[in-house]
């Protein structure tokens, strides 16, 4: 940033940042590189920009005036009705609008909760790797992330009673418990029925809240996944974030929050930002009343299924000696292990120079960890694609096993 004359150089806008700005890390962006197996989005070609036009036209043809002004900080309530219908089914809870919050897509959902009730020097307990995009928002909010490990099955749960059981001891207990349950970013783990019910058990026996973060449910590749926290919580103690990023559009920014209707009333009062957009709602709720949406999701799962079992059958067959991973039950993510001698930076750093982009499992660990881990995407790319960077991926691999570039011409 340049010194435009008046004072406001780029360090002084730097020093007058909140601290707990200042300090954070950047977030993750898209990559230039030919093949981007970095950032978790659904595959451009799906995106069912048709539908949304013919949505976004009912809506606005039906009621601009209401389309078109301020909506509350709650959001649209037949959209809200609708979710918590689906919420419903799912869990056999009453689940009413009156649960819901209609949020900017998950990462508004974790912002919220957090603005509601992180005050600085609070404890946030979360999975280690987890999301960064909530790890940054806890600490923006002045939170202190405290980490339990997590194996292929998700989080530990002896870990965690005892992360909690040593907080309590220092008389700084936890206040939220951060975890996505279903096909985890970055792990695409699944925590198991009986961790869930484990998990569930101790948060409560140590008063501490959940944030369930669901963005990838729904991008079921093996089938539905265990019973949510929320349903094994009944409701209680526990919120939970979803979002249409994934079965429908990140660029939407449409997502909610699902809790108590007390929780959900403190929600809406900690946002200062007039509320989400009335007309993407009601676009939204078009959308899902024209049918078109559980079809569109299901033709997601069918092709991320394959692109999933293409990518991981190449990755054994080709990068055996140089890494391993557990096949997700669904999302986008493969999570690998680097044998040993192999780190994250070099080996994102060799595929870049295949014209690959994957990410570095360091970018995933609140409190460092995940050298010997990479990231790798596989909804993005059409299966052809997706095999030519998956082999420019295993070039790198192996360049910097052996030292040697190599090509695969
Ligand atoms: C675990 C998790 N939570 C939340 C988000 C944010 O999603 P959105 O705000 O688009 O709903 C992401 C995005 O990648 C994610 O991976």
């Amino acid at each position: 940033m340049s010194d435009a004359g008046d004072g406001f150089s780029g360090a002084t806008i730097e020093g007058l940042l909140a601290p707990a700005i200042r300090r954070l890390p950047p977030p993750t962006s898209l990559s230039p590189l030919p093949w981007d197996l970095n950032a978790g989005v659904p595959d451009r070609d799906t995106l069912p920009w048709e539908a949304l036009a013919d949505a976004a036209r009912a809506a606005l043809a039906e009621d601009p005036g209401s389309a078109l002004t301020y909506g509350g900080s709650l959001g649209y309530e037949p959209l809200r009705a609708w979710i918590a219908a689906r919420q419903s089914v799912e869990t056999g809870l009453d689940v009413t609008s009156a649960h819901v919050t209609l949020t900017a897509g998950s990462a508004q959902g974790i912002d919220n909760v957090a603005a509601a009730f992180i005050a600085p020097g609070d404890v946030v307990v979360a999975g280690a790797p987890t999301y960064p995009g909530a790890i940054r928002t806890f600490r923006a909010r002045g939170g202190v992330v405290i980490d339990v490990p997590q194996d292929d099955d998700g989080m530990i749960m002896s870990a965690l009673e005892r992360v909690l059981e040593t907080r309590r001891m220092t008389s700084q207990q936890a206040k939220l418990i951060y975890i996505t349950a279903n096909y985890d970013n970055p792990t695409g783990s699944t925590l198991p029925l009986a961790r869930r019910e484990a998990l569930v058990r101790i948060a409560r026996a140590h008063g501490v809240l959940i944030l369930e973060d669901d963005a990838y449910t729904g991008i079921d590749l093996d089938g539905p996944p265990p019973a949510s926290l929320y349903s094994i919580a009944k409701g209680v103690g526990i919120m939970r974030c979803g979002t249409f990023s994934k079965t429908i559009a990140t660029g939407l920014r449409v997502g909610w929050v699902v809790a108590d209707p007390l929780i959900i009333k403190r929600l809406a009062f900690a946002r200062f930002d007039n509320g989400g957009s009335p007309f993407l709602h009601r676009t939204i709720l078009k959308y899902l009343e024209s049918g078109a949406y559980d079809p569109h999701v299901a033709m997601l799962q069918k092709m991320y299924r394959e692109r999933r079992d293409i990518s991981a059958a190449m990755l054994v067959d080709l990068a055996e000696p140089y890494v391993s991973f557990r096949k997700s039950a669904g999302g986008f993510f493969h999570w690998l292990k680097l044998a040993p001698g192999l780190t994250a930076d070099a080996v994102a750093a060799a595929a870049a120079r295949h014209g690959v982009a994957v990410t570095p499992g360091t970018g995933y660990f609140a409190n460092g960890g995940g050298e010997d881990r990479v990231r790798l995407v596989f909804s993005v790319l059409p299966p052809e694609e997706l095999k030519v960077a998956i082999a420019a991926f295993v070039d790198g691999l192996a360049e910097v096993a052996s030292g040697v570039p190599a090509s695969r011409s």
